[in-house]
Order: C-alpha cells, then sequence, then structure tokens
C-alpha cells in the first residue's frame, strides 16, 4: 500500500508516521510505502524523518520517498494524507486563510487527478478541513468524490471522553457518537444518539442543561483550550484519531455504532444541501468503504445546529468558488469573524 503523507515533517506526522510504520493501522500482514510531502524550508527535517524511520527497522515498512513535488509523490498513491496547511498568520482574515491553503489544496487535488491510484483515498487534516477537501475534490474530476474524506475523528473521540467523564464510565462504553458538520466551532457533537452502555446518554447523563449547554462548546473549542495550555495545536491526539480514522475503514463497524467523518452529502439522507463536504455518521464493511447511516433521529435541537454548520459551510464554499472548477454562486465572500477554526476560540 503506498500511502503519501504531506506535512510530512510537522509535529502531526512525527506521531503517525511511526504509528503507520509498525503495522497498527493497516494491519501487521500489510507492508506499505511512505512517500513523503514537504517544502523547501522543510527538507533537512524530512530527510531527519526518514533516518528515523529506517533506524526503526520496521519489518512492514518497504520504501520512503521523499519529495517536494506533489506531481512526484503522489504518483501511484493508494492513500493521500493532507495535513500540511498554512495556519493562520496575526491580523489574517478569515477568507485569506482559506484562500492560502485553499490553493495549496487546489495544486494537490489536481496532482492526485493525475497521478495518483484510481481508487486512491484522501483524508485532509489541514485546516480548514471540509472546505480544503471539498477543493481538492473539486479538482479531481477523475477520482471519486466519495473518497474524500476530512477528519472529525479527533472531535468525535474528544466528545466520548466528555460523556465518559461525565457518566463516571470507561470511555469505551460510549458508542453511537457522530459529529456533524464543519470541524470548526460550529460543529454538532452528538448526545442524542449517543449510547452510553447501551443506553441513549440522556438517559445515563439526565442533566439536560450541561449537555446543551457544557458539553457541546467543550467538545467544539477543545482544539483551541489544547493551544492555551500547550502553546501549539493538538498534534499526538490528532495523530490518533487518524489512525482511527483509518482503522474505522478497515475494521468491520459494530452493530449499532458509527464513527464520524467528512464526506460528500451527495444523496444524504438527511436533507443537507449536496455538493459539502459534511460530518455524518458512517459504518464501514471492512473493505475500505463506508456508508452514510440514515437512521439517526434528528430533533429541533439537531437540525437547528446542523442547520449552523451546513450554514457556514456553504459560506465556506462561496468564499472559495475562485478555486472551484463550477463554483456553484458567483464567488463572493460572506464569511465573517464567526467562522472560526476550534484552535481560534
Ligand atoms: C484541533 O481541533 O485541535 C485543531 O483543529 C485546532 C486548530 O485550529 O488548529
Amino acid at each position: 500500500m503506498r500511502i503519501a503523507v504531506t506535512g510530512a515533517a510537522g509535529q502531526i506526522s512525527n506521531h503517525l508516521l511511526f504509528m503507520l510504520a509498525s503495522g497498527e493501522v493497516f494491519g501487521k500482514d500489510q507492508p506499505i510505502a511512505l512517500q513523503l510531502l514537504g517544502s523547501e524550508r522543510s527538507r533537512e527535517a524530512l530527510e531527519g524523518v526518514a533516518m528515523e524511520l529506517e533506524d526503526s527497522l520496521y519489518p512492514l515498512l518497504r520504501e520512503v520517498r521523499l519529495g517536494i513535488d506533489p506531481l512526484k509523490v503522489f504518483e501511484n498513491a493508494d492513500w493521500a494524507l493532507l495535513i500540511g496547511a498554512k495556519p493562520r498568520g496575526p491580523g489574517m482574515e478569515r477568507s485569506q486563510l482559506l484562500d492560502l491553503n485553499g490553493q495549496i489544496f487546489q495544486e494537490q487535488g489536481r496532482a492526485l487527478n493525475a497521478v495518483a491510484a484510481r481508487d486512491c483515498k484522501m483524508l485532509v487534516v489541514g485546516n480548514p478541513c471540509n472546505t480544503n477537501a471539498l477543493i481538492g475534490m473539486e479538482n479531481a474530476p477523475d477520482l471519486p468524490r466519495r473518497n474524500w474524506h476530512a477528519l472529525t475523528r479527533l472531535d468525535e473521540n474528544r466528545a466520548k471522553c466528555q460523556l465518559a467523564m461525565k457518566a463516571g464510565k470507561f470511555y469505551t462504553s460510549v458508542t453511537n457518537v457522530a459529529i456533524w458538520g464543519n470541524h470548526s466551532t460550529t460543529q454538532v457533537p452528538d448526545f442524542v444518539n449517543a449510547k452510553i452502555a447501551g443506553k441513549r446518554a440522556p438517559q445515563v447523563i439526565k442533566d439536560d442543561k450541561w449537555l446543551k449547554t457544557d458539553f457541546t462548546p467543550t467538545v467544539a473549542t477543545r482544539g483551541g483550550a489544547l493551544i492555551k495550555k500547550w502553546g501549539r495545536s493538538s498534534a499526538a491526539s490528532t495523530a490518533v484519531s487518524i489512525a482511527d480514522h483509518l482503522r474505522s475503514l478497515y475494521v468491520p463497524t459494530p452493530a449499532g455504532d458509527c464513527f464520524s467523518t467528512a464526506v460528500i452529502t451527495d444523496g444524504n439522507p438527511y436533507g443537507i444541501e449536496e455538493g459539502l463536504v459534511f460530518s455524518m455518521p458512517c459504518r464501514s464493511d471492512g473493505d475500505g468503504n463506508y456508508e452514510l447511516i440514515n437512521d439517526f433521529v434528528i430533533d429541533d435541537w439537531l437540525q437547528e445546529k446542523i442547520a449552523a454548520s451546513e450554514e457556514e459551510l456553504k459560506k465556506e464554499r462561496d468564499c472559495v468558488g475562485h478555486l472551484l472548477p463550477n463554483p456553484v454562486n458567483d464567488p463572493v465572500c460572506r464569511i465573517t469573524q464567526d467562522t472560526m477554526l476550534p484552535g481560534e476560540n
């Protein structure tokens, strides 16, 4: 399996690459090649990462290829883990960040379209990940649209942890936790359908106020809380959640459970506008693919919150219309300060 990774010299990759090489993600019988994309600036660091991988003597790691040209690095890739993106700089408008990172994903989408394996799967981690995935997808017309994912598994893991702690249970008893929408502060961690030890979460945590006014913002702004403590974005827990995301596609989803991933809304059963990359509950047969789960209960609370996240993603989409081959509306940016990454709260 050929796995391309961008931002390969960064903090997230520094955790992730060793998990991939050890076989704990794709299995102990799956040899892998790592194709690592860096930048001119990170070339030396990338060589350092490769040296550490070599020195670890992983029996499944058969090749490490380094480069700064996506057209070379993405060649024949079966997976592209698109982690690299520019952080928002001081005084930078939200629309500028969308544009700056959007240009990276426009180039990478085109490169994947040209040289990746025809069934390549993509996971976008670099923020704003939903809209970056949309840009990549729209610029890769020959690759399956449903193969594009944006990472919301970190949000799911955060939600499970909060529910488990509040209920006084171990996190393994918390299941069926979906994240809806954007990986931003409008994301909707779904406590309505979540289960704790097999019961609906609100039947176990009988505290509606906590669920609505504490749990939801705590999960949605966890990235920012962590930046305040740590001085930088989450790296280890992001890498763990990427590994969880990938494993979810290669291990059959247990009955009555789900995993969250932001994927194309085309044909979704919840009435969410088509053509957006939106986090929804999914299941897998373990063959690398997924299907949307279609029977989640959407009460008024969820409906309203999901609609707000949908609205935000529509604004983001319109703001990057100049990077899409077929923009839905005239490219007009209506983005205001109200659209925030988890780290920007
Ligand atoms: C996170 O959720 O930890 C990150 O997406 C935060 C950020 O904005 O970098």
